[in-house]
């Protein structure tokens, strides 16, 4: 949706006296979005928290916004037609947007399917904010782990619409980082995405 869409008309922004940069002072360290895409059970999910996980125990402050959870409260009259995914991923996005200026790591996991959003939702963001971690894993080990019974549900066209069957993913060209989760270990990938907000100066280096 853009500003032509918009049907609030007389709104203000308000700007807050405690910034996002003051917030980050507090918290010693950068916000960030970290964007995790990748078909359902390439271990989006399970690597967002992962991170999380290992975020937290360091002392950060971090927010997991997954997919199938969003999809119980907030976004729950969305279904998986390409609208709905559209919207679905706006709505995180902005979300994803005010995070960062509360200062927090918030970490996305949604399968974000369509190319064009994923640019939306980064070209929201200042540069370098954004940061799209693409959970590769082949389809057939996705269908084959069908850790939600899902794939055999589409595959038998009792779920319509399912992406990598009969929806479509469209893999990122340049992500900041891949993740080949089905050849690397959880810790492994864990280790790869701390490195890279190190890197990158989001989070302090490791001492
Ligand atoms: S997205 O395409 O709009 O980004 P999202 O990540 O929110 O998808 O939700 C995907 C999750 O919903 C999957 O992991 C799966 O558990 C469930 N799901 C249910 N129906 C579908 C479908 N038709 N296509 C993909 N995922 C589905």
């Amino acid at each position: 949706m853009n500003n032509e869409n918009q049907k609030s008309t007389n709104v203000v922004w308000h700007q807050a006296t405690v910034s996002r940069k003051r917030r980050e002072e507090k918290n010693q360290h950068k916000s960030a979005v970290l964007w995790f895409t990748g078909l359902s059970g390439s271990g989006k999910s399970t690597l967002a928290h992962a991170v999380e996980e290992a975020l937290y125990k360091l002392g950060l402050n971090t927010f997991v916004l997954d997919g199938d959870n969003v999809r119980h409260g907030l976004n729950k009259d969305l279904g998986f037609s390409d609208t709905d995914r559209k919207e679905n991923i706006r709505r995180i996005s902005e979300i994803s947007k005010l995070m960062l200026e509360a200062g927090i790591i918030t970490l996305t996991a949604f399968i974000s399917p369509f190319k064009e959003e994923r640019a939306m939702a980064r070209s929201l963001m200042p540069h370098g904010d954004f940061i799209e971690i693409y959970c590769q894993c082949p389809l057939d080990t996705c269908e084959t782990r069908d850790v939600k019974g899902l794939y055999k549900k589409a595959r038998n066209g009792e779920i319509k619409d399912f992406t990598g069957i009969s929806s479509p993913y469209e893999a990122p060209s340049n992500p900041e980082l891949r993740v080949d989760t089905h050849k690397l270990s959880l810790e492994e990938s864990v280790a790869k995405v701390i490195q890279l907000l190190q890197n990158r100066h989001i989070i302090p280096a490791a001492k």
